[in-house]
């Protein structure tokens, strides 16, 4: 089966490198970019050609272009998609509809996440409703090689995308502030302060998932009535939740602009 990327930029490097690391050859993997020359670094682990080349030849064809350029891309290849082939776009924002003007092949949409550079990635998948059960089980077993793998039907891959895609950046800048804050009341160095959070935040979450925890179970762990823990999670549980809808309310409504662009 081969395999091909459209975009080498911060999503499509990181797929193109991580399915050379899980084993595709480069007589199995092939690369195309606008600007060529950034896939020099590339020649060894895939074949390196033009959009409408890689189109030709490829089981499953990933774009991994930003919401603007999908549309060219497609144009650019309808007509050479190979038959039988799996078109992937890696935004979650074009519809199935917007696609399917362009072209009515099989596609699916496929939304990494950055912590797919530690093979921890949750990656989100739908598909149209012309892909077939082999296309699905070759691409569910291609993505599982940057983690796990979460089958969402359409109307439901804009949230998803918060949960799993942009959550990696809620969770940087939340805490970003947190750390900033708890640097005016100490003398321990900047660094270490991220550190100290950065491993317990990280031991949080898999404390949770081994021991199959909700957020209650911690925060009643951790808070004893009365104590000094209570007075810190009172305060998030008072203050944040209308923070929290805001961060919903505008990314969802971004989501909305970007697919009625893009209609
Ligand atoms: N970043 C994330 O965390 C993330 C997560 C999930 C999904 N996504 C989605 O993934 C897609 C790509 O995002 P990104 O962050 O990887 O974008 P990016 O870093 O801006 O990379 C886009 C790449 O597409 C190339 N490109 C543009 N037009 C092209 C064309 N006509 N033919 C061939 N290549 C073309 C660009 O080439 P040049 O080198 O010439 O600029 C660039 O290398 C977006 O739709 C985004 O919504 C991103």
């Amino acid at each position: 089966m081969k395999t091909g990327i459209i975009g080498y930029g911060s999503m499509g490097k990181m797929l193109l490198w991580k399915f050379s690391e899980s084993g595709i050859s480069k007589q199995d993997l092939y690369a195309s970019n606008r600007t060529i020359e950034k896939l020099e670094e590339a020649k060894d682990i895939a074949q390196v050609v033009s959009a409408k080349e890689l189109a030709e030849v490829c089981d499953i064809t990933f774009v991994c272009v930003r919401p603007a350029d999908i549309k060219t891309v497609l144009e650019e290849i309808k007509d050479d998609i190979k038959e039988g082939a799996l078109v992937v776009s890696l935004n979650g924002s074009i519809s199935f509809e917007a696609i399917s003007k362009i072209t009515d092949c099989s596609t699916a949409k496929v939304i990494p996440s950055l912590t797919a550079e530690i093979g921890r990635s949750q990656t989100l998948v739908c598909f149209n409703s012309k892909v077939s059960s082999n296309q699905k089980t070759a691409l569910k077993s291609l993505l599982s090689s940057i983690g796990n793998v979460i089958e969402l039907p359409e109307n439901e891959m804009g949230m998803g995308s918060e949960l799993v895609s942009c959550m990696p950046g809620f969770i940087a800048s939340i805490f970003d502030v947190i750390c900033n804050s708890a640097k005016k009341h100490t003398e321990i160095p900047d660094d270490q302060i991220v550190k100290m959070v950065l491993q317990t935040m990280s031991a949080t979450g898999d404390l949770m998932l081994q021991k199959d925890m909700t957020f209650e179970d911690v925060v009643r762990r951790v808070a004893t009535p009365g104590g000094i823990t209570e007075e810190g999670t009172k305060v998030v549980y008072e203050e944040f939740p209308g923070t929290a809808d805001k961060i919903f309310e505008k990314t969802l409504e971004k989501r909305r602009q970007t697919a009625a662009k893009n209609k």
